[in-house]
């Protein structure tokens, strides 16, 4: 796939029922160890979560699309996500540390995509049921977790000018549209 395709790529969160092999999640990890980080400390760490108990555990305490609620809540059995990705650090709390999980599931999320596997960053989480499912040490960071699975939806993106409205919707045929603002709508020259 070339960059221009992986450019393409979109938050799915219905997802076929089968597994996502080891190899593809290593490819993922891959990618975002090699992502920019803030003085390069390097204090992510990642939990790949296949078992399917440990998913069916974490799945409750994840919330999706809030916007079309309930309309792409992913549905236990059908299309719910077969893996998550918890993304850890080790303290402190550094200034750049979601900045670098951000480098770092943006990296993820095209490296999946490049694969034919789509993501949902997730950052509502309840993470206290979370932690408690996962078994985090109290000097474990939990601060995202990324759904992972083989798409089972295709959302769409579209332009939309400087006064577009950003909320993201669903069609008739329930198709996901995601609005993004142009390149002339979001930048100014000098
Ligand atoms: C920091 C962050 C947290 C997010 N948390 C959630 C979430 O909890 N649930 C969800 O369904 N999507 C979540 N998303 C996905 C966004 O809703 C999605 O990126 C946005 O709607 C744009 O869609 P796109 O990724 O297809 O461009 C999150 C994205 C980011 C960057």
């Amino acid at each position: 796939m070339d960059f221009s395709e992986i450019l393409q790529r979109r938050t799915i969160r219905f997802f076929e029922q089968r597994p996502v092999p080891e190899s593809a999640f290593r490819q993922l990890i891959d990618a975002a160890r090699r992502a920019s980080c803030g003085a390069n400390t390097q204090q992510l760490r990642y939990q790949v979560i296949r078992d399917p108990e440990l998913v069916a555990a974490i799945f409750p305490f994840t919330a999706y699309a809030a916007r079309v609620k309930p309309g792409r809540d992913p549905i236990p059995g059908k299309t719910a996500p077969p893996a998550f990705i918890a993304v850890l650090a080790t303290p402190p709390d550094r200034k750049t540390l979601h900045a670098d999980a951000g480098a770092a599931i943006q990296s993820i999320e095209f490296a999946a995509w490049n694969l034919g596997i789509g993501c949902c960053w997730i950052g509502a989480f309840q993470e206290p049921e979370v932690r408690r499912v996962l078994a985090l040490p109290d000097d474990r960071l939990l601060l995202y977790l990324v759904a992972v699975g083989y798409p089972a939806e295709q959302p769409v993106m579209e332009d939309i000018p400087e006064n577009g409205n950003v909320a993201y919707y669903l069609d008739e045929a329930r198709v996901l549209h995601v609005p993004k603002f142009t390149v002339d709508a979001i930048t100014t020259w000098r």
